[in-house]
């Protein structure tokens, strides 16, 4: 196993529209996944995809940890979970501002908006078919890696960059628009 370097925006690869897996159980492919395990703990991020890690192919990591959590099935506590060639179709047209972080974007955090309730699909690592509906985080944490798979940075999904903003200087205060982040909010995914 090895801890893989972190691409950070403005590295071409994160630009990139990144390809399908073509046998999700390939053996390359299984030890990229282990890479990008290794690599997303020792960052302390709750979630990775693959062209973070400089490989243009449509693998995301994620998991809901507890304190991150709601109440209903679809936002509870989720291990960790490898989707490759995700697909997302959003249930709700309602959408939700949240704090988010990038292991691509260190030091920044901004607020989001992310449809609050989505069902997404895609293959486990040994080839079965994954399907669920999240909410709340776990819906903004699938959202998020798989921007990652189409190029696309979580700022670029921003609709007001006043809330963008260096976490160290939220110790001064939060926007007026935005409550302050719980310090898992500051989580990088
Ligand atoms: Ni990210």
């Amino acid at each position: 196993m090895a801890i893989l370097k972190i691409a950070r925006m403005g590295h071409p690869v994160l630009r990139q529209v990144a390809e399908p897996v073509q046998d999700p159980t390939a053996p390359q492919v299984h030890a990229l996944i282990r890479n990008m395990i290794e690599t997303m703990r020792d960052a302390d991020g709750a979630g990775l995809a693959a062209p973070q890690v400089h490989v243009p192919r449509r693998v995301v990591i994620f998991h809901v940890p507890e304190d991150r959590a709601g109440e209903t099935e679809e936002s509870a506590p989720t291990p960790l979970t490898v989707l490759i060639n995700p697909v997302i179709e959003p249930l709700t047209e309602e959408t939700e501002l949240g704090w988010e972080g990038c292991l691509s974007v260190p030091g920044l955090l901004g607020a989001v908006p992310r449809f609050t309730n989505i069902r997404y699909s895609g293959f486990a690592p040994d080839g079965s078919r994954v399907e669920r509906v999240a909410e709340d985080f776990h819906a903004r944490v699938v959202q998020h890696e798989c921007d990652h798979l189409d190029g696309i940075l979580y700022l670029q999904r921003m609709t007001d960059m006043s809330l963008l903003v260096f976490q160290e200087e939220l110790r001064h205060g939060p926007p007026e628009a935005m409550r302050e982040p719980t310090e898992e909010e500051t989580e990088p995914v």
